[in-house]
């Protein structure tokens, strides 16, 4: 499928440490261009790190994170920035101070200014026309699902070949997920690819293309979402099977 086109991101190997705290272990992904490839996993797995691997908030001890052909591991989270990734993290990390434009124009801070700031900025108001209305308003007054959607406009002015996503569902009830998992799919057919993590897993596999499972920092399984949806492990412990309290 969208593989044809080549790899755009892969850990080959990577190690991850937080002091004596092994967190992944020898994990591989391979990131196709064009894809959307979801990341699961239980509480405290390394999913977040693997973000923060990717994004160079955290250095792997070991192993490598290659960017179109390029190792990248070494390089300062603006410099991958400035290379065509970037970061919706967890907890959105807007500038609540400041506006929903100004938030949306520091998305393009590696850019030149230009004209292609505005067409940047009309794009992002196509798909979200409520931060038109909203652009003069202070970000931190905004509602989650709306802060949300400031994160991910704010990726896209960065013109990313790669969004990083850390739970973009989270915290959101579950109209807004279906309306952000439609955007993510909007973003991903304008041809960015992209890479997210989300406990929301049954979505999650209705958009992506592929998936790993990692279980304590290990990759436990990948492959096609369509596959993986079938897969009778991952019903029982993902998609809300068998959720037959122990205790009762
Ligand atoms: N900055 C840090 N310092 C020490 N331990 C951390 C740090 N960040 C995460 N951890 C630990 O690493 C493990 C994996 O965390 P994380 O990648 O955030 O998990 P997930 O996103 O899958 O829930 C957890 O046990 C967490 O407590
Ligand atoms: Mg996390």
């Amino acid at each position: 499928m969208q593989r044809e086109l080549g790899l755009l991101l892969e850990f080959r190997g990577v190690n991850t440490h937080y002091g004596d705290l092994h967190v992944l272990k020898d994990v591989s992904y391979e990131i196709g261009r064009g894809e959307i490839v979801a990341l699961l996993g239980g509480n405290a797995c390394g999913k977040s790190t693997t973000m923060k691997t990717i994004m160079g908030v955290v250095r792997p001890t070991s192993g490598s994170v290659i960017f179109e052909g390029q190792p990248i591991e070494r390089l300062r989270t603006a410099e991958r920035v400035k290379r065509g990734i970037a970061p919706v993290l967890e907890a959105r990390r807007l500038f609540p101070r400041m506006t929903v434009l100004e938030n949306l124009e520091l998305g393009a801070y590696t850019r030149k200014r230009g004209p292609e700031l505005a067409e940047d900025l009309e794009r992002v108001y196509e798909l979200f026309p409520r931060m038109k209305e909203r652009r003069g308003q202070i970000a931190g007054t905004l509602s989650g699902g709306e802060q949300q959607m400031v994160a991910i406009g704010r990726a896209l002015m960065a013109r990313p070949r790669l969004i990083c996503m850390d739970e973009p569902s989270m915290g959101l009830s579950p109209l807004l997920v279906e309306q952000v998992f439609d955007i993510i799919q909007q973003i991903n057919r304008q041809g960015t690819t992209i890479f997210m993590v989300e406990q929301n897993a049954a979505m999650a596999l209705s958009i992506a293309h592929r998936a790993y499972v990692l279980q304590t920092g290990q990759v436990v399984l990948s492959g096609e979402a369509a596959k993986l949806r079938e897969n009778p492990a991952i019903r029982e412990a993902y998609l809300g099977e068998l959720q037959v309290s122990a205790a009762a």
